[in-house]
């Protein structure tokens, strides 16, 4: 069965696209079949990834109904991926009517048994992509900055959730919140990572115990287009997003 896990946070720069990028090698790492998904006008992922954004069939073109989400799959390195691009800014205000929330479930229906994982990166805001996402996905993954802005976010993002799953997906549940970027050095992050603790307790949301640490390698691998965990497999942030996905996987088994 296939599983799809939304990767979201509506502030920009918490490593929703970082998080996504990983988890897509690690899960291809371990043998499962993994389709990315770029929701986000920046189209970072699609960069990352090292596919293409233009001429193509992209996300955009399959939420409208001009493609099928088959033709817009492309095979890169890391995973296949469904790229996207700045068409997709328009979205908001092009998909209108009733079952606006359900075009993405339905566009992927066909293509579900070629994938064990379906990872959808959402742009930084609570939009109908976001909802899109969050309709279609029976997970939903948190990156989170150790810093104290972004645990006021959480409780908004909290609410999203809730009426997703009370008007259109019973069947969502956050797998958890991961801090990202992490500096042990600073006092503040040891702050932080207490008080995402009682956040998490609050909202009964769960945080995982890997937490991403802060490094360049994190950047670099994703200019060069690589794959994360063959650029600097000795890397510290890059042995957390390890951590990170057996932690997932295990947190799966349980579910
Ligand atoms: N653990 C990390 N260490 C260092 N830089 C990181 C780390 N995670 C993400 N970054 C960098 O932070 C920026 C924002 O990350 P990104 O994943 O694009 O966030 P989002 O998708 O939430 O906007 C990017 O330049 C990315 O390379
Ligand atoms: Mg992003």
């Amino acid at each position: 069965m296939c599983t799809l896990v939304a990767i979201s946070n509506q502030k920009g720069g918490v490593g929703k696209t970082t998080t996504t990028n990983a988890l897509a090698a690690g899960l291809k790492h371990k043998g499962y079949r993994v389709l990315a998904i770029d929701l986000d006008s920046q189209g970072n992922l699609s960069f990352s990834f090292g596919a293409v954004t233009d001429g193509v069939a992209c996300a955009y073109h399959v939420l409208k109904g001009e493609a099928t989400a088959r033709e817009a799959i492309q095979h890169t390195e890391i995973a296949d991926i469904i790229a996207g691009n700045i068409l997709l800014s328009s979205v908001e205000l092009e998909l209108t009517g009733t079952g606006r929330e359900f075009v993405l479930k339905e566009a992927l229906e066909n293509i579900l048994p070629d994938y064990d994982y379906i990872l959808l990166d959402t742009p930084p805001a609570l939009s109908i992509l976001t909802v899109n996402a969050f309709t279609a996905a029976q997970r939903v993954i948190i990156p989170m900055l150790a810093d104290i802005f972004s645990l006021q976010g959480i409780t908004q993002l909290n609410d999203t959730v809730t009426r997703v799953r009370k008007y259109c997906n019973p069947s969502l549940i956050v797998s958890g919140i991961l801090l990202t970027r992490y500096n042990e050095r600073t006092l503040l992050s040891r702050e932080i990572k207490e008080t995402a603790a009682m956040i998490s307790q609050q909202l009964q949301i769960p945080l995982f115990k890997t937490f991403i640490r802060n490094s360049v390698a994190i950047s670099e691998a994703h200019s060069l287009e690589s794959d994360l965990f063959e650029y600097a497999p000795k890397n510290n942030a890059v042995n957390d997003y390890m951590a990170f996905v057996d932690e997932f996987l295990e947190r799966e088994q349980l579910l």
